[in-house]
């Protein structure tokens, strides 16, 4: 392993003229350059040792010997042995004729920009081309960031497929699972995986070359993997070890990386591969429907697949329930009956149709959408949800006795079902795929001649003030929806039918911000500081981050003590080192405010608890959503039924006495363990109202964590065992204070009667981060509780501001365990009304003790 040292590091983060200077090609020495040298010998007896000594042997004479050319131009060709099917597929890829400028560029530059339509070939190309030219051969490993996992893993068995080699040479890793061996030659992993790479070995010796793949989608990983390689890729030059840099992007949307001279001194080259793309005739909706797009899809797909010639259907919705609620419906209208015991899509005996019977209505291009004009309304209630069928109406059976082949594909697919897209659909049927964004650019599915576009994709969006979190549902920018419609013209001429009119689209931001500019930071910054980045506001970004958002998260991970506070230097500078507490919270794979709760929980064995917290507060939605509206009286008491078993059980998880005050998440912890004793079995999930896919993924959250928890803290000795006891009253208790270490600026005191300005007060409680009344959400086992003072895990909007995953905290526990939120010493004559996010620290005075302003705690003895 090779480390730069952490002056190396300080030095090349924290002089804001670096990427000013020539360093990619220079030959001279330069001041900078000198100082880098100088820290490097200063550092060089103890830490440096073994890295120098690793680098002793492949060191280049000296720096400024060092040629202009890179030197690694391969001049080995490693032959691949592929199948002749395989061969003749790729010699149809644009990219193929490309290959020689390709690789030259690459040869002569130490970073390439490749651009280039969806489906030219980059992602499963590039990585053979490299590999050919012998940029693997002697021990290198050629890496490829996806922003997505299933682009990762499928990428990886295609290529491996490709190439006719096996997942031990042609891998993946994507979080904690993979299949990585010492023999892996390519490598595609999510850019998250990258980056702790980097943590680890910041010059990430083992690689010859990086490709970050899908670079247009500005994902924010992405984007710090391109600004922190900006640095990396010169100093494995000076280092006599070049390191390749190819950014890969699906639009020619790239001045961010090429026109930005504190990201790349000397300007790459942009290689355009021009795809065949044949037209597409683009039909915008008369009617924009603002609600049921989903059935205004069906009824699309309906209608395309009566009228119109063969031809795949691509569907965009915005997410898995979705897509699945649309799978079922549309394999009710247009059944194929899979070959009893055929797992496959393979099969030849099939059901006897004939093909030519239905009618051929080619669209009308003149007047647009006029034969798809949505007429038929009575497809039914589309309940978006992930269980019962609903919905389905006898009208909806086709008189068109042609099958479809409906498949799903969304990010948390199983990869054997999400590689059924790539697979021609079985003899006599149309495909119809129907996706979330993930088949927008990051695979291409061959044989889709028509696009339903429903204009939407769900986002994350953050509150500004609280950094509250959700998923939302809105319209994407206008690059997505073209890339979506390109998908249609890939092998043929195709059609793109828009669910909303084109005053709409022309509604539509042009291109979405990138990822960076629109959430908190608070993770990104935690990582890049354990990196010993302490002067973020000066690094590399493409495109720097609000300067409020990196405040905000400096001042959250100041409070959480993650960073070491600078007394004389204002918080507005962004420089404060990390903590030692702050290293061992950058381990875990998740947000820092769990992050801390899992480095506290060594005590009293809380870990595995606290593991199942976190695991369970990650993954959203535990329970089944037995409020929705029913379809019949049937399903109507039916639901009923197992609302009233479910809040039985939600009493009986939450537990007796002092366990109770955990409130929610010693449901999240009694659901958990309850599902894990019966096996996690789909069954039980039915009964008890949870979400067996949620209880399915935490089980797989609890064993990275665990597994993550191990390699920290390596004498912990924790077991993945998905059962556990049930915690001990003791432990409970300390798990609230976990909680309320973690949770801190989610603390809420309930307002007092005496308080109570008016009616709309009642029963609520204030938080420090917002004006309005927030409540305990119905659903909590503590709303009718009403304890004095709660942390929670989120707040959330509907007709009120509801507080969900609460629990009960002990006002002397605050000054205690939140000391930073607190100030001690003389109440203040005249408290400001409330909080204001930005004007630092508030007061808590003694003998009072206040937490935020004018919250006063029981006088409680504190140092
Ligand atoms: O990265 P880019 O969008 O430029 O293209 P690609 O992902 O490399 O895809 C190149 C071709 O390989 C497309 O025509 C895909 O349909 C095909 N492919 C496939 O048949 N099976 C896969 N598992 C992945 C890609
Ligand atoms: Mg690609």
């Amino acid at each position: 392993e090779v480390q730069a040292s952490e002056a190396e590091m300080k030095l090349l983060y924290t002089t804001s003229k670096l990427g000013t200077g020539e360093r990619m090609h220079s030959s001279g020495s330069e001041p900078e350059e000198d100082a880098v040298n100088a820290a490097e010998e200063a550092e060089g007896g103890v830490g440096r040792a073994g890295a120098e000594q690793a680098l002793a042997g492949a060191r280049a004479p000296e720096p400024q010997a060092a040629p202009s050319r890179a030197p690694c131009k391969p001049a080995v060709f490693i032959p691949v042995h592929r199948t002749p099917e395989i061969q003749e597929a790729r010699l149809k890829l644009p990219i193929l004729a490309e290959e020689q400028v390709v690789m030259e560029a690459i040869n002569d530059n130490p970073i390439v920009i490749i651009c280039g339509e969806t489906g030219s070939g980059k992602t499963t190309q590039v990585p053979q081309f490299l590999y050919e030219a012998g940029y693997a051969s002697s021990g290198g490993i050629i890496g490829i960031t996806e922003p997505r996992r299933v682009a990762a893993v499928s990428m990886s068995q295609r290529v491996a497929k490709e190439m006719n080699l096996s997942h031990r040479v042609v891998s993946y890793q994507i979080r904690y699972e993979g299949n990585v061996t010492d023999e892996t030659r390519i490598k595609f992993m999510t850019d998250g995986v990258l980056l702790k790479e980097i943590q680890k070995d910041f010059l990430l010796s083992k690689y010859k070359v990086i490709i970050i793949d899908e670079a247009h989608e500005r994902s924010m990983y992405t984007d710090i993997l391109i600004g922190l390689l900006s640095r990396i890729v010169p100093l494995r030059h000076k280092k006599g070890l070049p390191l390749k840099l190819i950014i890969m992007s699906a639009t020619l949307r790239v001045e961010d990386f090429t026109a930005n001279t504190r990201l790349f001194s000397v300007q790459p080259p942009v290689i355009q591969v021009d795809a065949r793309q044949f037209p597409v005739t683009v039909h915008f909706n008369k009617k924009t429907p603002l609600d049921d797009y989903s059935g205004e899809c069906f009824r699309k797909v309906c209608k395309i697949h009566r009228m119109l010639p063969a031809g795949g259907i691509l569907v965009f919705l915005t997410g898995q329930a979705e897509v699945h609620s649309l799978c079922r419906r549309l394999r009710k209208a247009f059944p194929y009956q899979k070959n009893s015991t055929a797992g496959n899509a393979v099969e030849t005996t099939l059901p006897k149709i004939d093909l030519n019977n239905y009618s051929v209505v080619p669209p009308d291009e003149g007047d647009e959408d006029r034969d798809f004009d949505s007429d038929d309304d009575a497809a039914g209630s589309d309940l978006d949800l992930d269980l019962g069928d609903g919905d389905s109406g006898e009208d909806e059976k086709s008189d068109s006795s042609l099958p479809l082949y409906v498949l799903p594909l969304y990010s948390l697919l199983a990869p054997e079902k999400q590689a059924k897209v790539f697979r021609p659909p079985p003899p006599g049927t149309r495909l119809c795929v129907v996706a979330t964004n993930v088949a927008e650019t990051s695979l291409t599915i061959p044989g889709i001649k028509y696009v339903v576009d429903s204009g939407r994709e769900k986002r994350r969006c953050y509150d500004r003030i609280t950094g509250v979190s959700s998923f939302r549902v809105s319209w994407v920018c206008q690059a997505s929806a073209e890339q979506r419609a390109g998908r249609a013209g890939r092998t043929e001429p195709g059609h793109c039918y828009r669910l909303y009119s084109s005053a709409v689209f022309m509604d539509f931001e042009k291109f979405s911000a990138p990822e960076i500019t629109k959430r908190p930071v608070e993770d990104l910054i935690l990582q890049m500081k354990a990196l010993n980045i302490e002067k973020v506001i000066n690094f590399p970004f493409p495109t720097p981050p609000p300067t409020e958002a990196l405040a905000a998260a400096e001042e959250l991970l100041i409070a959480l003590g993650a960073l070491k506070e600078l007394k004389q230097q204002l918080a507005a500078k962004l420089s404060c080192p990390i903590s030692p507490l702050g290293r061992v919270m950058a381990t875990f794979p998740v947000a820092p405010r769990y992050a801390k709760m899992l480095a506290l929980s060594r005590q009293h064995q809380c870990l595995p608890y606290t593991i199942t917290i976190v695991s369970a507060m990650t993954v959203r939605e535990l329970f089944e959503e037995l409020d929705r509206p029913a379809g019949s009286e049937e399903e109507a008491a039916q639901l009923k039924g197992r609302r009233a078993r479910f809040l039985q059980m939600q009493k009986v998880w939450a537990g007796q006495g002092p366990m109770q005050k955990l409130g929610d998440l010693m449901v999240m912890l009694g659901a958990v363990g309850a599902c894990e004793y019966s096996g996690c079995t789909r069954e039980f999930c039915e009964q008890n109202g949870l979400r067996h896919k949620a209880m399915l993924e935490i089980r797989r959250l609890r064993g990275q964590l665990t597994t993550a928890v191990n390699s920290v803290c390596r004498d912990a000795g924790l077991y993945v065992d998905p059962k556990m006891e049930p915690p001990t009253e003791a432990q409970v208790t300390y798990l609230r204070q976990i909680v309320l270490a973690g949770l801190g600026d989610h603390l809420a005191r309930r307002v007092q009667a005496e308080e109570l300005l008016d009616d709309k007060w009642r029963n609520a409680y204030k938080t420090a981060l917002l004006e309005d009344p927030v409540f305990i959400h119905p659903s909590s086992v503590l709303f009718k509780e009403l304890p004095e003072f709660v942390v929670y895990q989120e707040i959330v909007e509907t007709t009120k501001l509801y507080m969900k995953g609460v629990s009960a905290v002990e006002p002397e526990w605050i000054p205690a365990l939140l000391p930073p939120y607190c100030h001690f010493g003389k109440p203040l004559e005249n408290p400001p009304p409330s909080y204001c996010p930005g004007t630092g620290r508030v007061r808590c005075h003694r003998p009072s003790v206040f937490y935020r302003v004018g919250w006063q705690l029981p006088a409680v003895e504190v140092d």
